[in-house]
């Protein structure tokens, strides 16, 4: 092979049941399971080509030579697709993104979904989706559901074949809308990376892990009935599980700012008031709302009063990681 090249693009995906914690760092299987949808408008459109000509992998991220440590990592998804396909070469990665990265938004999700359908493909593999979402794991776990359209689910498994997404339900099903409220929009100050090896350290870690599968299935009853309420009710617990976890580590993780308390606060009421509408946050003091269609616009006038928010992004659900014509 002299050159060979292929280009995907990948959205985030919002957890309403997270994972936090590693059973196997090196291979990131997740500690518990965990279940999304994933987003549409936010976007990573990554080209890989692999070339004769280079003496290691590059990466370029938005027009810039990414730091080592990135690099390092999307270095060590492209070993294991040279070892799947018996390609040899060395790959220039350069992708652009739409949204602020790092800042809580999922941007790994989306670079490493759509690093691993560009470079399989690049590399002459034509991959299964649950293959595919094995690939992406190895760069960030989350990037493992953003394989799929729709609702997906990341079976934590035990090694790397079994440590699988899948979809459970279509974007038809149910189209949930993600009202992403920056309350920051600075990078943060840990990363999920380093977050999840801190879990262990919270003596809360292991009732969250224990109680996983009873929130999971609650999340899978209410949205196949479709009822908000419900669901609002189950993630809000599960989000603030995660938060609790990281907030008793050693060194503690903060993640919320006063911005984010205060839309908590608000959501709550909102929703006890009648509104459909719940509270999810990753690894970063953003707020993602979760609303359905019909309340998205009053919603987001309600948010653009808060003064806490410097931008709203609105992410209705959307595609899984697809091939881009060169
Ligand atoms: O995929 P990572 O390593 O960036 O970890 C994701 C962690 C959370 O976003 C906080 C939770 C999740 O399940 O997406």
């Amino acid at each position: 092979m002299t050159s060979a090249t292929a280009t995907a693009a990948a959205s985030p995906n919002i957890a309403l049941i997270k994972y936090w914690g590693n059973r196997d760092d090196a291979l990131r299987i997740p500690a518990n399971d965990s279940l999304s949808f994933t987003l549409s408008r936010l976007e990573t459109r990554t080209q890989v080509v692999f070339s004769d000509d280079l003496a290691d992998d590059r990466l370029i991220i938005n027009g810039s030579e990414a730091e080592e440590l990135s690099r390092a990592r999307a270095s060590s998804l492209l070993k294991h697709v040279r070892e799947l396909s018996g390609c040899r070469s060395f790959a220039q990665i350069e992708s652009e993104t739409n949204f602020p990265t790092a800042a809580g938004l999922a941007s790994s999700a989306a670079a490493f979904a759509a690093l691993a359908l560009a470079a399989s493909t690049a590399a002459g593999l034509d991959l299964q989706a649950r293959e595919l979402s094995c690939l992406a794991r190895l760069g960030s776990g989350s990037a493992a559901r953003s394989i799929y359209s729709g609702f997906a689910l990341l079976h934590a498994g035990e090694d790397h074949q079994s440590s699988f997404a899948e979809q459970l339900f279509p974007v038809s099903h149910w189209p949930l809308i993600d009202l992403i409220a920056v309350v920051e929009s600075d990078s943060k100050s840990v990363g999920s990376t380093s977050g999840h090896q801190l879990a262990n350290s919270s003596p809360l870690q292991d009732a969250r892990i224990r109680d996983t599968p009873r929130r999971l299935d609650r999340t899978r009853q209410a949205i196949a009935a479709r009822d908000i309420e419900a669901l609002g009710t189950i993630c809000e617990l599960d989000s603030n599980m995660m938060h609790a976890v990281m907030m008793t580590s050693a060194p503690p993780l903060l993640y919320w700012s006063p911005g984010s308390i205060g839309l908590m606060h608000r959501i709550q009421r909102w929703r006890a008031a009648g509104d459909p509408v719940f509270y999810t946050i990753d690894a970063g003091p953003n707020v993602h709302c979760i609303t359905v269609p019909e309340f998205a616009g009053v919603l987001e006038a309600r948010l653009s009063e808060d003064a806490a928010i410097e931008q709203i992004f609105q992410a209705p659900m959307g595609e899984g990681a697809r091939l881009l014509s060169n």
